[in-house]
């Protein structure tokens, strides 16, 4: 099983949805750890209730940047963590993580980037009338909601709808996007070159079947 460590700020039902496909789904994945950017992030809970460990961070851990992540990164390592995997982390992330994890930091976004990067992308795309909007899932880098993007998944803005339900909307599809992807990510290799992923099934290290 691929380790993972989930990163998080908000509400977790991303998390909650990849620990539902772990649970049901056989997703050949391991959620070792949890990290939360805030105390009051309601995705701790839900960690909690599936028995995973978390790491609470809070103002006074985060006064240095630096510093901050790495404890972050002593603590996904302590759990063995292979990939980290962003989950609603309204957080930039230093050279100490992204380093300590090259090409190993996965993000999810409710935009088709690179159009509408930042916190509040449902509502900016809603506000600016697209037609088209959807769900991204990309390598990260230094700059917040960039990097080789790795599967997006479109959305048509219905000229009816409401931003609450369009932002349903979005939800729903990355709650099956993130699990699609992470099944991907533990059964195929990723090469990443400049901007583009290419997805290749496994090769065979041991040499056999070819
Ligand atoms: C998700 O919609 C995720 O795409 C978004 O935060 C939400 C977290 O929801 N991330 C960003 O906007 C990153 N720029 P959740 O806590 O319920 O999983």
């Amino acid at each position: 099983k691929l380790t993972i460590g989930v990163l998080l700020s908000g509400s977790g039902s991303n998390l909650e949805a990849i620990l539902d496909a772990c649970e049901n789904d056989d997703l050949p994945v391991r959620v070792a750890v949890v990290v939360a950017s805030r105390p009051d992030a309601y995705g701790i809970t839900r960690a909690q209730q599936h028995g995973i460990p978390t790491l609470v961070m809070n103002k006074e851990r985060y006064v240095n940047p630096l510093e901050a992540d790495a404890l972050i990164v002593n603590t996904l390592q302590h759990h063995h963590v292979e990939y980290v995997v962003m989950a609603g982390y309204m957080r930039k992330l230093t050279h100490v993580l992204l380093n300590a994890f090259p090409q190993r930091v996965l993000n999810i976004h409710p935009a088709l980037l690179p159009a509408f990067p930042g916190a509040h992308a449902i509502r900016e795309a809603f506000d600016a009338g697209v037609k088209v909007t959807g769900v991204t899932i990309h390598f990260a880098n230094e700059v917040y909601d960039e990097g080789p993007i790795i599967a997006q998944h479109a959305l048509d803005v219905r000229q009816d709808e409401t931003l609450e339900i369009l932002e349903a909307r979005i939800h729903s599809v990355e709650h099956v996007l993130y699990p699609q992807v992470l099944r991907l990510l533990a059964t195929h290799d990723m090469v990443i070159t400049g901007k583009k992923v290419c997805v290749y099934p496994k090769s065979d290290a041991a040499g056999s079947g070819v």
